[in-house]
């Protein structure tokens, strides 16, 4: 929790203001009493109605003060907390943004979710708190406490046995309910991570006919939740009635003592008075300190999982001293490259050399899993390799700055992902400015004008949410001319033709060698029909090369290429090359 005080510094001013207005707050709920005991003894008692009033006058000053002290100091404290939550919201975006891949997975995107919303506002709760309270508390106890030791020291055994009491109460309390804040925040994980699952996964869910089995399982994790927060309630609901029964029994104690010593004239009813409320402020506070205590555990815990966020490395750091890669072809060379994802046990790419070059089409193919997505996934640099290295235009991109390496890249990954908003501001990921007539020759070269000729908005047809209102084949061409619209050096196309019927497929290409001849182009493909033509064919096995060179010299040369085209192709096929 402290760790996270850091984050305070730009509200430096408004702290040190809440301070004073809560200092301001204490002595004067501290002095008034005092007024009121005087009014008590020498107004009341001594019959002086002047006094009375002049006194009452100058109390209702003080209490005016405390007032608008009070709003100010509240205002300003929630203005901190609130702001200070939204500074930690804005960190964990941005640093998840930077996340590698890996880095994702290491947390999990339902509790990322939990992290920033529900884990950043307990947070902020109790940082509101600690501002209004955390001085307020100590200097009233404090004050109280010699205040009341002046009005009268032979009372003050009542505030020992009560402080007493009331540490062992709230002791037991908070000992029981502690443990239970803090797994509700894990159940709340759990909550969020079921639902999540199968609000992503509906199609499937309904397609099994899951939803028994799904409804069980959210039903666990709810139920769950419930019962720890029921348990945590319960504890909490038998505090406030204890701590009452407690400031009232004090109360009465204080009468009652109090009232002996008046009679002996020891002290005079105004004090008894002062005492009372002395003793009420000193139990307040008290119960405010430990309030915090309840509270600021369970924070920590939130505190712990954000920062457990902010503290992870990113994989893939940004150069200290980025390299400008002179000149800008767009070669792409793969010097001994090996690779495997962290804490597998094998490497997934094993002393890959290849070389592809501006004006070519470098086509990579092999079995799935054999690594062909994370080749291709070193390139925007997504991950760093393991061994050797990764060259654009001839000079490592771990030494690129990472926006300058991947602004030369157009990628359309396997995974398609498409954003809400119209066909063409998704286009417009690719380059903000693009013009409609940029817009629509991408299209057109990715064979999407034809359906979207049929939409009644064209390009300014809606995309729901991942692109759910469009066939995976339209969504793979749109994701292609997202890329295209970029214009950039480097083309990577990850499986981007395989929802593709044959002849779109064979258009979509004819267009491309057009519209792209001069920048360098990699295919990631299954079918030998996608890569026959390439220039240069890399046949992937288990993550190591098996064979590279044009679909003639392969047939010749490579096993393993043989038996992929063998198993595709039929024999006229074969017999036209
Ligand atoms: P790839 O995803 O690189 O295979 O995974 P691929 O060739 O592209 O396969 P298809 O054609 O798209 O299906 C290669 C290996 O890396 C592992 C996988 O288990 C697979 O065996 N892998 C992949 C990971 O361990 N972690 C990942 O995040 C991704
Ligand atoms: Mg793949």
């Amino acid at each position: 929790m402290t760790k996270l005080f850091k984050f305070l510094k730009p509200y430096t001013r408004w702290i040190i203001l809440v301070l004073a207005l809560t200092m301001v707050q204490a002595f004067s709920q501290l002095y008034l009493p005092d007024l009121m005991s005087e009014i008590v003894d020498k107004g009341v008692v001594g019959g002086d109605i002047n006094f009375i009033i002049q006194t009452g006058l100058i109390m209702l000053a003080f209490s005016v003060v405390v007032s608008v002290a009070t709003i100010i100091a509240r205002l300003y404290g929630a203005k901190t907390g609130v702001a200070f939550a939204r500074d930690l919201r804005r960190r964990i975006f941005v640093k998840v943004e930077g996340f590698s891949l890996h880095d994702f997975d290491q947390v999990g995107t339902s509790s990322l979710i939990t992290r920033t919303t529900n884990d950043v506002t307990q947070v902020q709760n109790v940082m509101v708190m600690i501002l209004t309270m955390m001085i307020f508390a100590p200097m009233m106890l404090i004050g109280g406490l010699i205040m009341a030791l002046k009005t009268d020291i032979a009372l003050s055994w009542i505030i020992l046995v009560a402080a007493a009491v009331l540490g062992v109460v709230i002791g037991v309390v908070a000992g029981r309910g502690l443990p239970l804040f803090k797994s509700i925040q894990k159940k709340i994980d759990k909550v969020n991570l079921v639902l999540r699952e199968s609000l992503t996964g509906i199609r499937v869910i309904r397609a099994f006919n899951k939803e028994k089995f799904e409804e069980a399982r959210f039903e666990e994790a709810n139920a769950d939740l419930t019962g720890t927060s029921i348990k945590v309630f319960r504890i909490m609901s038998f505090m406030f009635p204890a701590l009452m029964l407690i400031m009232n029994m004090t109360t009465v104690a204080i009468v009652w003592f109090g009232a002996h010593r008046i009679d002996s004239g020891a002290i005079q009813v105004g004090d008894m008075m002062a005492f009372q409320q002395y003793v009420m402020q000193i139990m307040f506070s008290i119960m405010m300190a430990t309030m915090m205590f309840v509270m600021i555990p369970r924070a920590s815990a939130s505190a712990e999982r954000i920062l457990s966020v902010l503290n992870i490395e990113n994989e893939v750091l940004e150069p200290k001293k980025p390299l400008e890669a002179k000149g800008s072809c767009g070669c792409v060379t793969f010097n001994n490259v090996s690779f495997s994802y962290k804490g597998a046990e094998k490497p997934v790419l094993k002393n890959i050399s290849f070389e592809a070059k501006p004006g070519e089409i470098t086509a990579i193919i092999g079995s799935t899993g054999s690594g062909k997505t994370s080749l291709v996934n070193l390139i925007p640099r997504f991950y760093d390799v393991s061994e050797g290295e990764v060259l654009v235009d001839g000079v490592d991109v771990r030494e690129q700055g990472k926006e300058a390496l991947r602004a030369k890249v157009g990628l359309v990954p396997q995974k398609i992902s498409l954003f809400s908003g119209s066909i063409k501001e998704n286009l417009q990921y690719g380059k903000s400015d693009a013009t409609d007539a940029e817009v629509l020759s991408a299209l057109k070269t990715a064979q999407a004008s034809e359906f979207i000729d049929t939409l009644e908005d064209g390009i300014n047809a809606r995309v729901e949410q991942g692109g759910a209102n469009f066939s995976g084949g339209q969504k793979q061409r749109l994701s292609i001319a997202r890329a295209l619209v970029r214009k950039p050096e480097i083309y990577i196309f990850d499986d981007s033709f395989s929802a593709l019927d044959f002849k779109t497929d064979a258009k979509l290409r004819s267009a491309l060698r057009k519209e792209i001849d001069h920048a360098t182009v990699l295919i990631v493909a299954q079918r030998v029909s996608t890569v026959m033509n390439a220039d240069r064919i890399l046949v992937l096995d288990q993550g190591e090369i098996a064979g590279i060179g044009t679909h003639k010299e392969l047939m010749k040369t490579c096993d393993v290429y043989k038996e992929i085209v063998a198993s595709q192709l039929s024999e006229e096929e074969l017999g036209d090359e």
